[in-house]
């Protein structure tokens, strides 16, 4: 059974009638353009085919009452009473409740069961992938439009406000506003975005370490701090607003540590735009020249590689068919990517997943991905 049709299952026998509503949101893997989303740069993702499902039926109060079929403790909150209380999983939904009515919507309330095959802290936006479904089903049950920028930016604001975990909009926005077939390529300063065609006969191939970040707040806020200096010192809003030419002339003042970070998301900015026009040209080898090259700015750079990445990746790079491998997300753990063939993903997959365990002990996943269709009502 899949989780479309074990997730309404599960909504009968907690709710005693079948739901009259399925929604899901896409996790998403991130092709380049890694921590540039909170320097106002540009980030090309994918929707993956990994998400986040709630089946529901909308109620004619303003209460929410949603379970999971993998957490044990279900919520229950009023919309016209949201308050944090704790750090339950379910404070992602009221987050985006609450972020929602902040943005002048009347929501209405539903009852909901929910579950997810994407998995959690492996850089993969498993919580970006709720609250985009959240959303969703709020803009159903209430029958307003659904506005990806929008309800990106309410998702952005539960996690940041509500929740508590800084983050840019790079993740909401993939959950959002991706098309099957596409990644997507986002300005986030302006939040313009464009669905580029993934190129034919190249599989994305996550690789996923077993190894989770660990106190990736610290790590991920550290960064955040160290671009904003840099910022400060150029004189700008952001690092977007900083050419490569003159993080060269005018950077010797700064920080050794803050101008390798700032050169990353310089450097970064630069390789996606690059990587935008090897979609657009099919130079699928260039394509994987800039992946491999953001992980080195990553390792070097910015430093939010682990160990376990760096081998993942250079495994990855050794195998036939492999035109670039990097890791994605936020860092310090989680996942890997690469580009791989369509005819050879298969024995790619099976012997870089061979190697790495050979290698570290450690058990990895290693699977094809599909770019899938961002939040939508299935049924
Ligand atoms: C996390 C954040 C995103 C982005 C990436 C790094 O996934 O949620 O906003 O900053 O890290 O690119």
């Amino acid at each position: 059974m899949d989780v479309r049709e074990s997730v309404q299952e599960a909504f009968i026998k907690r709710f005693g009638k079948p739901a009259d509503l399925l929604v899901r949101a896409p996790g998403r893997v991130n092709l380049i353009g890694e921590h540039t989303d909170y320097n106002d740069g540009f980030v090309l993702p994918m929707a993956i085919d990994r998400s986040v499902w709630i089946a529901l039926r909308s109620r004619i109060d303003r209460r929410v009452l949603i379970s999971s079929m993998e957490m044990e403790t279900p919520g229950d909150f009023l919309l016209d009473d949201l308050h944090k209380d704790g750090s339950d999983w379910f404070e992602y939904l009221k987050g985006v409740a609450w972020a929602l009515k902040e943005d002048g919507y009347k929501l209405q309330g539903w009852e909901g069961v929910m579950s997810s095959d994407v998995p959690v802290g492996a850089g993969l936006s498993s919580s970006a992938a709720i609250e985009m479904a959240t959303a969703r089903a709020f803009a159903q049950v209430v029958g307003f439009e659904w506005d990806p920028v929008r309800m990106a930016k309410a998702g952005r604001k539960a996690e940041n406000s509500w929740v508590g975990v800084s983050t840019g909009i790079m993740d909401q926005m993939a959950s959002a506003a991706c098309q099957a077939g596409h990644a997507l390529f986002l300005d986030c300063r302006s939040l313009h975005y464009e669905n580029i065609p993934m190129p034919d006969g190249i599989s994305v191939v996550v690789l996923d370490t077993a190894t989770r970040r660990g106190n990736v707040d610290s790590g991920y806020n550290e960064r955040f701090q160290q671009c904003q200096t840099a910022a400060h010192f150029f004189g700008v809003k952001a690092l977007r607003d900083v050419s490569p030419q003159e993080l060269i002339e005018k950077g010797k003042g700064l920080d050794e540590v803050v101008y390798r970070r700032a050169r990353h998301i310089v450097t970064e900015d630069k390789r996606v735009l690059d990587a935008i026009d090897a979609m657009h040209a099919g130079y699928v080898d260039k394509l994987g020249q800039l992946l491999d090259a953001s992980h080195v700015s990553m390792r070097d750079d910015f430093e939010i590689t682990n160990e376990a990445l760096n081998i993942m990746v250079s495994i990855a790079r050794l195998q036939p068919g492999c035109y670039g491998a990097r890791m994605t997300g936020g860092g310090f753990g989680g996942c890997a990517m690469a580009l791989v063939d369509a005819g050879k993903a298969e024995n790619f997959s099976t012997t870089v997943a061979h190697d790495y365990q050979a290698k570290t002990g450690l058990t990895p996943s290693v699977y094809v991905c599909y770019a899938s269709q961002g939040a939508e009502v299935v049924v």
